[in-house]
């Protein structure tokens, strides 16, 4: 009988890592790192702490295939801001860094964070603001 647990093959990669639990935890160990890395944390300097909170769970719960009312369009205004402060590729490969690691510490086995990371790094052009702005 088709379920929808984490063992079901067909069930969607949000669903195997564990949905929202699993994306409560890894938001903290995530957000650890993120603002302990000299290379990016100057972006989050100004960013409320509350907000941010939800913001990194709407980022882990996107990179999970999960469900988010995010767009390409969402992800370019988004991040608009950090552009113009300077956000690039390096940065960006520093969140990706982080996130590996952070599933890393929690077991998750390495075809799903390769799927995770697939994910994440389907929004880069959007992120850094490159498919907006090139659009005819
Ligand atoms: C995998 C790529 C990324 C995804 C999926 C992602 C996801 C998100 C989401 C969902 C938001 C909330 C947007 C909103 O509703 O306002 C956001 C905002 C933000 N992101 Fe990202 N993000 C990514 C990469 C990055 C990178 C590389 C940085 C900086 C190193 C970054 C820093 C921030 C900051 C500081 C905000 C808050 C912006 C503000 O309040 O002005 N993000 N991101």
């Amino acid at each position: 009988m088709a379920d929808h647990t984490q063992n079901t093959p067909n069930a969607s990669l949000y669903e195997r890592l564990g949905g929202a639990a699993a994306v409560d935890a890894a938001v903290s160990i995530f957000y650890r790192k993120v603002i302990a890395d000299p290379r990016i944390n100057l972006f989050f300097a100004e960013v409320d702490m509350e907000k941010q909170t939800d913001k990194q769970k709407a980022f882990l719960t996107m990179a999970f295939g999960g469900p988010h009312h995010y767009t390409g369009l969402d992800m370019h205004q988004g991040h608009a801001r950090l552009v113009t402060l300077g956000l690039n590729d390096s940065h960006f490969d520093a969140v990706l860094e982080h996130l590996e690691a952070t599933l890393g510490e929690l077991n998750v086995p390495t075809g799903m964070i390769g799927e995770v990371i697939t994910i994440a790094e389907s929004t880069r052009t959007d992120v850094l603001g490159r498919s907006v702005r090139d659009s005819p």
